[in-house]
């Protein structure tokens, strides 16, 4: 690894962070970082390619995040991950949470990123872009079609809670608009409908989908 190609940010290129790379390089998830995507309060996410000459995403979750507090508000009430403990151990918990949470939402065929592996700190997704280029963010492009764009993620969002979870952070900066209609995306907070909030986040999320497609005149939900 030479460090002087590598796009070297504070908080993520650690030791750990590095035997892990090192692993997914091994098993040929990735054979080269290419660069960063997006710099974040708790992760970064960097395009790379693979050895089959195809891109994948991954999101390197900071080891030292300052939202550990915000984290466990959907960590605590969420059964399968019941104990996650705090410090080191919740980033590994919450970025197994985020792969399990995308797992579930694209097998019950909504449009997310499809995960490929995990190990501790890093997720590694589908990249979703076209020839290289990562797509925007709703909130970047807007909607050329309101109604059809919120009818595709209402439908989404309701099939996910109908599968047993509720996403808890919907809103135009998580949301890319791809080639193939919208995608959801940033799902690491998504919690099980047992979850004793989830009501109060599937309508927190329903209420920010339609508050900004209701900006468009066009709008009518
Ligand atoms: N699978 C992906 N393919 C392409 N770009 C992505 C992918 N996942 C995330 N991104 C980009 O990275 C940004 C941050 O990702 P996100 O999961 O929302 O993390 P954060 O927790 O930092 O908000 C997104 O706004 C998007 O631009
Ligand atoms: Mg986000």
């Amino acid at each position: 690894m030479d460090k002087h190609n590598w796009p070297l940010e504070e908080g993520v290129f650690d030791r750990f962070s590095l035997i892990s790379l090192t692993k997914f390089m091994k098993k040929g998830v990735f054979s080269s970082i290419d660069y960063c995507i997006a710099e974040g309060k708790e992760a970064n996410v960097y395009r790379c390619s693979t050895p089959e000459g195809g891109f994948v995403a991954l999101k390197i979750y900071r080891l030292r995040s300052p939202s550990f507090v915000h984290m466990q508000e959907y960590i605590e009430g969420d059964r399968r991950f019941a104990g996650a403990g705090s410090g080191i151990d919740l980033i590994h918990a919450w970025t197994q949470k985020e792969y399990k949470n995308l797992s579930l939402m694209h097998d019950l065929g909504c449009r997310v990123p499809d995960p490929i592996a995990f190990k501790a700190n890093i997720l590694a997704m589908e990249f979703l872009g076209e020839n290289g280029v990562p797509y925007s963010r709703l909130s970047d492009t807007g909607s050329e079609d309101p109604n059809g764009d919120y009818e595709l993620l209402l439908s989404d969002i309701e099939k996910i809670r109908a599968g047993g979870l509720v996403h808890a952070d919907v809103s135009e900066y998580n949301i890319l608009m791809t080639d193939k209609g919208p995608y959801l995306i940033d799902c690491g907070q998504a919690v099980l409908t047992s979850h004793p909030r989830s009501e109060e986040y599937y309508k927190r999320d329903l209420e920010n989908l339609r508050r900004y497609f209701s900006k468009y005149p066009q709008f009518k939900a």
